[in-house]
Formats: structure tokens, C-alpha cells, sequence
């Protein structure tokens, strides 16, 4: 399924999205700003956070008055916090293309990437006060710390080669999985949705997010730059290992020298062997299960917790669409 049509219950209100967006970016006085600011708008992404905010607070809405303005609110805030994180994100892992067009650092540099970055969090914290609500905020706020100490911690893990599955799965929950999960429960709690609706709807984001994750390191070795719209082989260059690279490693085959070329990240053929090795080995069927176990989990912790609905459909649609991207 498309993601349009995936999204189709929640036009309305992702369209709401875009205003608030807009409205938020180009709110900046200076024009330099606000040429930064467009160019940020005229490439969106896939707007994944707001559409789980919104399909979380309609699945799990127990009264007909969810609060709108509060759930765009959140779900603009997601996206900006995303932004923001992407932004900071390029700087740290030294990307010059996003969104198939030059990322931020590559076209005004580093100082540029990490003010703008700081002004969108602000943004994005602005509009949660905006909603007057504790839980909200405290529930965003615990994801953005644990975001940032998940990038934090995978910058002082690079080049470790003998880094565990289990350390990479901390990270993954921690850098990715957190914002997701943050998204659903924020939604549950802006439709005044109960504990229990509001617990399922936070293991379905988690686990969604784990498998994005994996799916998203997966791509960066074997994925097409015209596809992703970004450079593949980041993680090697930078010396991150991924899943799918831990999966290669431990089936022992030629172990040696997938450490050689792990150890050579500035030359492009090493780059080159490691990823035809992994297409060739049972290491790639062994992360598609991988992936498939989270999206499975993800599916299940809302299954026989939340009313059966359009938007829980969606849900269910878009923890598949999420794996169709490795097709
Ligand atoms: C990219 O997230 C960063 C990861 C967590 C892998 P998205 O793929 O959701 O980013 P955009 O906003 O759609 O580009
Ligand atoms: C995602 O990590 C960044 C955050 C979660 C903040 P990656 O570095 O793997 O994402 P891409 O591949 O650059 O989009
Ligand atoms: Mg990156
Ligand atoms: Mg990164």
C-alpha cells in the first residue's frame, strides 16, 4: 500500500500539519532564515511522527471531542523535533545529501546546521507548552533526552568492532525507537485515551521504531543513493556498525576479512566488498527476520488492546510499509 493511501483517514489533519509547519518556520523575521526555513519545507519527508500522533490519538479515542488543536500541535512538534534531529544528525555523521538535494551542512555549514538546529527543538518545545499539558510534555521531553544520549552514545561507540547486538539494540531503541514511541503515546494521551490504550499504543511505536531502524541500516548498505535520496555507506564511513553488519560478523565465514575491510571505511571498494558479501550471505535473510520479528511486535501490541478502526488499520498498514522500502 501507498503511503497516501495509508494516510487517507488523516488528510485533514496532516494537512493541518503542514500549515502549523509553515506557519512555525516562516514565523523568523530575518530573511536569512527564512530562505533556510523554505528550503526545509520544499523537501518534506515522510512525515511519519505527526501521521502516528494522529492515527494514535483517533485509534485510541474513547469520547467524540479529541482535543484537534492539541493533537496538531503535538504532531507539528514531533516533525520539528525530527527536523531538528536530522539536521544535528548530517553534522555528526558528515552526509552532504538528504532528501535527494544537499543537506544543510553541506550548503551552509556546520555553524549554520547546529543553530538551525537548536531553533527548530525550541520550536518544537514551543508549541508543546502551547498545549498546556504535563503529561505531553513530560512524555516528549524524556524521548528528546533519550534521542540525544542515543546519538550521543552511538558517536562514542564507533570503531568498536567487537560491539554487541544487544549494545546496538540499546542504541537503536534509544536514538529512533524513543521519538516513535514518544509519538503514539503523546497521541493516546491527547485523546485522554486510558493507561492500558496508552501502553499499547507506546510498545506499537517502540517496535515500529526498531524495525525503521534496522530497515534504515540496512539501506545504507545495500540501498540505491536515487532511492534512499541519501548516501548509502554512511554507517561504514563512519564506523558504525549496524545490524546487518553484526548479522555478517557473527556468522564466523571469512570473519577476518570483513574486519579488514571494516577497518579500511574511507575506501570505497572495501565499502563495495562488504556489501556485495552481505547481499551473498544468509546475513541478509537473517536481518529481514530480524525486521520481521519487530514489525510483528509492533502489530501485536496493539491487536487485542485497542478498538478495531480505520486508523488502527493504518496502523497496521504502515508497520508493513515500513518493510516494503527493502523490496
Ligand atoms: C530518518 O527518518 C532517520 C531515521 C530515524 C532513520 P525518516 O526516514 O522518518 O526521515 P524523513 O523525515 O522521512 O526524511
Ligand atoms: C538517525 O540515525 C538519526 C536520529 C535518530 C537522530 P541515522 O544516522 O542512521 O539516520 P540517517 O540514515 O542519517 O537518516
Ligand atoms: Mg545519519
Ligand atoms: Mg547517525
Amino acid at each position: 500500500m501507498r503511503l497516501e493511501e495509508i494516510y487517507r483517514p488523516i488528510e485533514k489533519e496532516l494537512k493541518g500539519v503542514e500549515q502549523i509547519l509553515r506557519r512555525s518556520l516562516t514565523d523568523a523575521r530575518s530573511k536569512s532564515v527564512l530562505k533556510i526555513s523554505n528550503y526545509l519545507l520544499d523537501s518534506p519527508g515522510k512525515r511519519l511522527r505527526p501521521a502516528l500522533v494522529i492515527l494514535s490519538a483517533k485509534a485510541s479515542q474513547q469520547s467524540p471531542t479529541v482535543d484537534e488543536r492539541s493533537m496538531i500541535s503535538v504532531a507539528g512538534a514531533m516533525e520539528l523535533i525530527h527536523i531538528a534531529s536530522l539536521i544535528h544528525d548530517d553534522v555528526i555523521d558528515h552526509t552532504n545529501l538528504r532528501h535527494n538535494r544537499p543537506t544543510i551542512n553541506s550548503k551552509w555549514g556546520q555553524d549554520v546546521s547546529i543553530a538551525l538546529g537548536d531553533y527548530l527543538y525550541s520550536l518544537g518545545f514551543g508549541l508543546i507548552s502551547s498545549c498546556k499539558n504535563k503529561d505531553i510534555l513530560s512524555c516528549i521531553a524524556s524521548a528528546t533526552k533519550v534521542m540525544c544520549e542515543g546519538e550521543l552514545i552511538q558517536v562514542c561507540e564507533r570503531d568498536n568492532l567487537s560491539l554487541l547486538k544487544e549494545r546496538y539494540l540499546i542504541i537503536v531503541k534509544k536514538k529512533t525507537a524513543a521519538l516513535f514511541a514518544a509519538s503514539c503515546q503523546a497521541g493516546a494521551i491527547v485523546s485522554k485515551a486510558k493507561e492500558p490504550y496508552r501502553d499499547a499504543l507506546r510498545q506499537y511505536g517502540l517496535n515500529f521504531g526498531i524495525a525503521f531502524q534496522i530497515i534504515d541500516d540496512c539501506l545504507d548498505l545495500i540501498g540505491k543513493k536515487k532511492n534512499l535520496g541519501k548516501s548509502p555507506g554512511a554507517d561504514f564511513r563512519m564506523g558504525e556498525l549496524t545490524l546487518p553488519v553484526l548479522n555478517l560478523l557473527s556468522q564466523k565465514k571469512d570473519k577476518n576479512r570483513i574486519i579488514y575491510l571494516l577497518k579500511h571505511p574511507d575506501r570505497q571498494e572495501a565499502f563495495r566488498e562488504l556489501r556485495q558479501r552481505f547481499i551473498n550471505s544468509s546475513a541478509l535473510l537473517k536481518t529481514k527476520e530480524d525486521i520481521y520479528t519487530y514489525i510483528q511486535k509492533a502489530k501485536k501490541s496493539i491487536m487485542n488492546r485497542i478498538d478495531n478502526s480505520c486508523f488502527k488499520e493504518s496502523l497496521f498498514h504502515l508497520a508493513d510499509y515500513i518493510a516494503t522500502r527493502l523490496k
